[in-house]
């Protein structure tokens, strides 16, 4: 797999070197680009920003150093990559998830584009959707693919799309084959199948007894078909309390499918 990223802060990205993305990197599952946008720009200030039409706060990112960026880091897609995705985290897309996570991974290559100040002028986003339309009804089956994602982390603003590109890396990195320890672990994860999309209950390790709080007994008892039940109703009841949104969306119900297009 091979993720590239523009920004305007390349050295956001350095701790990608450590712990499993960078042993990943290190072992050649997975290509890390990180590209500084002001390279695309002709001007002597590299300017990357101008004011808003309509006026506003605030400066937006200019289109043309974009357009040049995007143009040229598409066609890094390694060769067993069927197509591209672009990503474009912003507070106004679409919540990112674990589907959208196993999804980068199963195409191969992706572009994040890092938005700062007020975001990206809203044509970036419009042109690549455009050339994603025509490229899901190529002709040809083996036509490079795009995909546009325009992904919001969390439901708060953050000062760019750089802490949120990180998160997405990681989220896909640890699914791609030999970076977990344990390959069933994505499996047990919270909204994986094992808890059929829900989060996951406590957990706990030894001591027993720690600051008078005991480890369930259940979890003691050996009895493995017990400990299954039990784990799937601490699954239901934490979900209910710290996610309801997850318990709305009932087997059956189709959400769209994770990573479309957001209309
Ligand atoms: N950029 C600023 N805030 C963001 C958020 N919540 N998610 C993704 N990108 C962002």
């Amino acid at each position: 797999m091979r993720i590239d990223v523009v920004t305007i802060f390349p050295s956001y990205f350095t701790p990608l070197g450590e712990s499993l993305i960078g042993r990943a990197i290190t072992e050649g599952r997975l290509a890390v680009g990180i590209h500084d946008l002001r390279q695309w720009t002709d001007d002597p200030h590299r300017t990357v920003d101008d004011a808003p039409y309509g006026g506003g706060p605030g400066m937006l990112m200019t289109p043309v150093p974009w357009g040049r960026a995007l143009d040229e880091t598409l066609l890094l897609r390694p060769p067993p990559a069927a197509g591209s995705v672009l990503v474009i985290p912003t507070p106004s897309g679409r919540r990112f998830t674990q589907g959208d996570a196993e999804n980068l991974v199963s195409t191969g290559h992706v572009v994040i584009a890092c938005g700062r100040y007020e975001g990206i002028d809203a044509r970036v986003a419009e042109h690549y959707r455009a050339r994603a339309e025509a490229t899901a009804g190529a002709e040809h089956p083996e036509a490079a693919r795009l995909r546009v994602a325009e992904v919001s982390l969390c439901d708060a603003v953050l000062a760019g799309g750089e802490v949120a590109a990180l998160a997405i890396i990681e989220a896909a990195a640890r699914l791609l084959p030999g970076v977990l320890g344990n390959a069933d672990s994505p499996r047990e994860d919270s909204f994986g199948p094992v808890w059929d999309g829900l989060v996951e209950g406590p957990s706990y390790t030894r001591p027993e007894q720690w600051r008078g709080l005991t480890v369930p007994a259940v979890l003691r008892s050996g009895d493995h078909g017990a400990i299954t039940r039990w784990r799937r109703a601490q699954a239901q009841a934490r979900t209910r309390i710290m996610r309801p949104d997850l318990l709305r969306t009932a087997p059956g119900d189709d959400p769209g499918e994770p990573g479309a297009q957001a209309p």
